[in-house]
């Protein structure tokens, strides 16, 4: 089974939870700039809510890579909404990409709301998430 983690990151919080992944996964986590050199089964893939949406640098990876992902396991944070499962959705159903149906999300520190956030005990129930999510 061939896995890889991908992020998107304004700032750094979906990178906690990418690294928390890498670390239980003992994989590396790289930005979606890096583009999937092979096809992976599982696809772990970090991105957050800006104006209702995932960033365009998020939707262009998954147009790019569409060839070499199995499925994407989403994992995110938000000030406020509750998963970015929906606007992913949209993403994965427009290139034909399957989505797993249950994500990883938490909140995110945004401005003076939610600070440290996502926390030492996020990280670790994102990386039980994702090693239950390989497990199948
Ligand atoms: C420009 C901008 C727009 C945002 N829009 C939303 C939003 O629509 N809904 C929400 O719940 N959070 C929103 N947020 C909060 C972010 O989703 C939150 O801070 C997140 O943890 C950022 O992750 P990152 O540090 O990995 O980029 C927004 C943040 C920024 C900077």
């Amino acid at each position: 089974m061939k896995t890889a983690i991908r992020y998107f990151t304004r700032s750094g919080n979906t990178k906690k939870l990418a690294d928390a992944i890498a670390g239980a996964l003992g994989i590396p986590a790289l930005t979606v700039a890096e583009p999937l050199p092979e096809p992976v089964d599982t696809l772990f893939l970090g991105c957050s809510y800006y104006a209702f949406d995932v960033d365009e640098a998020v939707k262009t990876f998954v147009a790019q890579n569409r060839a070499n992902i199995g499925r994407i396991v989403l994992f995110g944070t938000s000030a406020m909404m509750k998963s970015v499962y929906k606007p992913m959705k949209k993403v994965a159903d427009a290139n034909g990409v399957a989505l797993e149906k249950e994500d990883f999300h938490c909140r995110g520190s945004f401005g003076p709301a939610h600070k440290g956030r996502p926390d030492a005990e996020d990280c670790k129930r994102c990386a039980a998430f994702a090693l239950k999510a390989i497990a199948g």
